[in-house]
């Protein structure tokens, strides 16, 4: 009996440690709004997660979005962290799926419209699912077509990257001493995507994967990176194991929004063995290989931003000497946690801006609009500086 009781405390513990998410902001330490005034270097706009758009309307989140690209110059970029068209990617022109998958990826696009920076998207799992490569090919088409049309003072010719769905880490040149690596890390962590053939792609093999990442991380020597890829090394909502107590006592809600049966017992052991048993969550061996081994790549070369999306949050932790930046809440909002190296935590929609003042310090702005509209929709700011 005494061992019953402390099995439930102990359950009922772990239950709260996991269960303290939240959509409101969450901070810590000492932060300031700060009044930036020097003109940009160059800026980068991060959103991920965003191919949930309602059939024929767009979003708030694109309106504001828009409003601010169309005042950028040349010297900014915007980078969709993917998951671009949910929940299967994009369908071929004969199924009844394809007019809300292609409404879903022209409300991105047309925030672009008149945006005069680089515009790059990248792949995450859901652009993957049901269709696979050949889904993905037809959204790198669709992407590239539309973006060729948009105005293009930086010549830029590629804006799906990686190509053809391949993995393949790629460097692209940004400014004067910042660099940017993009890569496909669905394609590193799920065998299937990595089936069929790869005679087209530069990298072949998962190995191939982590070293050209390297390799590329440690050219970059005295400039600036930002990595951009779908999956984050940290993060504090339901793929890094923080669920809300809903999920664990009601987890058919997951699937189903309206499913509220409870099943706590079951509900807490598949939640926990899902962070193993998926390659899309932080404690599998796939995805902590991925996390292990750009990390060390990193720490060699120096302090870089790490941004990803899949999370539907907006998060800024900073661990091992590095920035890792989550924003994955493009259309989609979940509860989230602070965790190891949390500075800043919030559960709605948005968008990150990282502001260069020079090519070694910037300013990282959490943007959700609708919200502190008296500080200009700005949830939280922080200089940085990159090594
Ligand atoms: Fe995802």
């Amino acid at each position: 009996m005494k061992e019953f009781s402390l099995g439930i405390s102990a359950l009922l513990f772990t239950w709260l440690l996991s269960g303290c998410v939240s959509y409101k902001a969450q901070y810590t330490g000492d932060w300031k709004r700060l009044k930036s005034t020097e003109e940009s270097y160059f800026t980068i706009y991060l959103i991920g997660d965003a191919g949930n758009a309602p059939m024929d309307s767009s979003t708030k989140v694109f309106d504001h979005l828009k409003r601010e690209l169309d005042q950028e110059k040349v010297n900014s970029a915007i980078i969709w962290l993917g998951d671009n068209i949910y929940p299967v990617g994009l369908a071929p022109v004969q199924s009844i799926y394809r007019p809300l998958g292609e409404h879903r990826l022209s409300a991105q696009l047309n925030t672009m419209s008149d945006f005069q920076g680089y515009k790059f998207f990248v792949p995450g799992n859901h652009d993957w699912y049901t269709y696979g490569r050949i889904g993905l090919r037809r959204q790198e088409l669709l992407v590239d077509s539309f973006l060729r049309q948009t105005p293009n003072p930086n010549l830029q010719h590629n804006f799906f990257i990686p190509d053809k769905g391949c993995g393949d880490p790629q460097i692209v040149d940004l400014a004067k001493g910042i660099s940017l690596l993009l890569m496909d890390s669905h394609w590193f962590l799920n065998e299937q995507a990595r089936t069929g053939d790869q005679d087209i792609c530069t990298v072949q093999t998962p190995k191939q994967y982590i070293d050209k990442l390297r390799s590329e991380i440690l050219n970059q020597k005295d400039r600036s990176l930002i990595v951009a890829s779908h999956h984050p090394p940290y993060t504090y909502s339901h793929h890094g194991g923080k669920f809300p107590l809903k999920d664990d006592i009601f987890p058919l809600t997951q699937v189903v929004d309206w499913l509220y049966l409870p099943f706590p017992a079951a509900g807490y052991f598949v939640n926990r063995m899902r962070l193993r048993i998926s390659e899309q969550d932080v404690y599998h061996p796939l995805y902590k290989a991925y996390k292990s081994n750009l990390i060390e790549a990193l720490e060699e070369k120096g302090r870089s931003i790490i941004a990803s999306g899949h999370e539907h949050t907006l998060q800024f932790i900073e661990n091992q000497n590095q920035y890792f930046i989550v924003s994955g809440a493009g259309t989609k909002h979940n509860k989230v946690g602070m965790g190891k190296g949390s500075t800043f935590a919030i559960g709605e929609k948005g968008y990150v801006k990282i502001i260069f003042q020079n090519p070694k310090e910037a300013l990282v702005q959490f943007i959700v609009p609708g919200h502190f509209k008296e500080y200009n929709h700005v949830a939280y700011e922080k200089m940085i500086e990159l090594k």
